[in-house]
């Protein structure tokens, strides 16, 4: 069974953890959009690991992890990452895959994503990690892939022209220092060496793994509300984090996803600008901030908070078309005394239950609340969800019941072993997905191969 895990808030779900709770169950983990403005945090054995680009799921045996041709890789940021996962005992060498159609993030793409930030009227808050420049280029079609990062003329040539525009871009435009040419090229050819071995035709890797049978877990990174199209623009991240990134962003075909879980905290964060209907107040930011340790994995900085938001939650799950959805974080809430969940926005007056594509509406919508009472004990130590406590029990039926899907997996702590499913863990059970294998792909009489309209 292959499988989606895509976050339908604003990031920072929970995924890292979920996907390492089910990593046992596949082959292949794969990133299939942004970079390392992702932080993934899977707590094993008591020792936290934060996965920025590789895929969370490796430390466990056996595993690969895939960075597909939708992601945008820092290669410096790559290696350290590596060079952590080894001291943790994986052996790297075999088990992180690239994608040579990947494209690169440069040190000019980090440079300007910060002059941007600097010079925007209204700012986003980015990571400042070089994501949004690097996906400009892709679109532009001058950025550059892995593919050319690993050939050392074709890089020259490529970094050249870049160079050139880019330094002419922070000069002019931001008053900023230009790039030297060949301490780039110097640098970024020896990174191109290193991560050489581990550079794969990624379409084809995984179309022949699908063939052989292997399970695949698809990683979004970030949140729903964080696409570029679906969430709240232009406070977004520049990829598509929803599930319909998987294909473009991995190269696997519409029929290899099997099932969708959504992640989804038991209340709200997001960092960085935009709206957030339903933020809490200070005295409450402040204990929830502090209770469930809401400070950005990647950059540390503190998370915004506030109650559970029904009307994006029912979106994202819609829009996703996830068959289920893991809760996280449900401890975080344990010693509320009431809790409130927007089941609606209000706008001069008039009630919205969509989220509006014009953000500067939704920035002056109000949250609609319902309350429910709080359960006031400890779940960190639950585990199964017949022993939680009668009112967590109501409360996480009635998000299901907004959602309008089920809740299949439930997180009360960080530990891998906080964390139980519920009857509805069935529809991710082995056999139970309509099983189809690509068929092999068919051979081009020698002439024609290569051939071109
Ligand atoms: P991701 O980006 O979606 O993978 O999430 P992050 O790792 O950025 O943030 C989630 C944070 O919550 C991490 O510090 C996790 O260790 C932690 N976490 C995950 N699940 C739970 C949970 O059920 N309870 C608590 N208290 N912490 C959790
Ligand atoms: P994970 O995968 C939460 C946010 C940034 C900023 C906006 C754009 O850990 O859930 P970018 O650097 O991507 O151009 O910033 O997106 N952002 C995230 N917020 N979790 C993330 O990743 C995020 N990645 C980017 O804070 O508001
Ligand atoms: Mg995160």
């Amino acid at each position: 069974m292959n499988l989606v895990v895509v976050g339908i808030q604003w990031g920072d779900e929970g995924k890292g953890k979920i996907i390492d709770v089910l990593a046992d169950r596949v082959d292949i983990l794969v990133r299939y959009q942004g970079g390392n403005n992702a932080g993934h945090t899977v707590v094993a054995n008591g020792r936290e690991f934060v996965f920025h680009l590789i895929p969370s799921g490796l430390l466990h045996r056996g595993k690969i992890g895939l960075i597909g041709n939708g992601v945008v890789v820092d290669p410096e940021a790559l290696l350290k990452e590596m060079a952590q996962l080894r001291a943790r005992g994986v052996n790297v060498r075999r088990a992180v895959k690239i994608s040579d159609q990947a494209h690169v993030i440069m040190p000019y793409h980090k440079r300007l994503d910060l002059a941007e930030e600097g010079s925007r009227p209204g700012r986003i808050g980015t990571t400042g990690r070089g994501i949004g420049p690097c996906y400009v280029d892709k679109a532009a079609r001058s950025g550059i892939r892995i593919a050319e990062l690993c050939h050392p003329e074709r890089f020259a040539e490529k970094l050249r022209r870049n160079v050139k525009d880019k330094n002419r871009l922070l000069q002019v435009l931001y008053r900023e220092q230009p790039f030297d040419y060949q301490d780039l090229l110097t640098r970024y050819r020896a990174y191109g060496k290193q991560l050489a071995p581990h550079v794969v035709n990624s379409a084809r890797f995984l179309f022949e793994a699908m063939a052989k049978g292997r399970r695949i877990l698809f990683e979004g990174a970030q949140g729903t509300m964080l696409d570029v199209d679906f969430g709240t623009y232009p406070y977004v991240t520049s990829s598509n984090a929803s599930a319909g990134g998987v294909c473009t962003g991995a190269g696997v075909p519409p029929t290899a996803v099997d099932r969708i879980l959504g992640v989804v905290k038991a209340y709200t964060t997001r960092v960085g600008e935009g709206p957030l209907p339903t933020e809490f107040p200070p005295a409450l930011m402040a204990r929830i901030r502090r209770k469930g340790q809401e400070f950005g994995a990647t950059t540390g900085r503190p998370r915004r908070c506030g109650w559970f938001d029904a009307v994006v939650a029912r979106q994202a799950v819609r829009l996703n078309g996830c068959h289920a959805v893991a809760v996280t974080k449900l401890d975080v809430l344990d010693d509320m005394p009431e809790i409130k969940i927007c089941v609606a926005y209000r706008w001069k007056g008039t009630r919205l239950t969509e989220v509006p594509a014009d953000t500067g509406l939704l920035l002056e919508c109000q949250p609609v609340y319902e309350t429910v009472p709080g359960w006031r004990s400890d779940t960190g130590e639950v585990g199964r969800f017949e022993d939680l406590p009668a009112a967590a029990r109501r409360y996480l039926r009635r998000l299901a019941h907004l959602m309008g899907v089920p809740i299949c997996l439930v997180s009360t702590g960080l530990q891998r072993e906080q964390a139980f499913t519920t009857d509805h863990w069935d529809l991710f059970r082995e056999g139970r997905e309509r099983r189809r294998r690509p068929r092999a792909a068919p051979r081009l009489p020698a002439g024609r191969r290569g051939a071109s309209a």
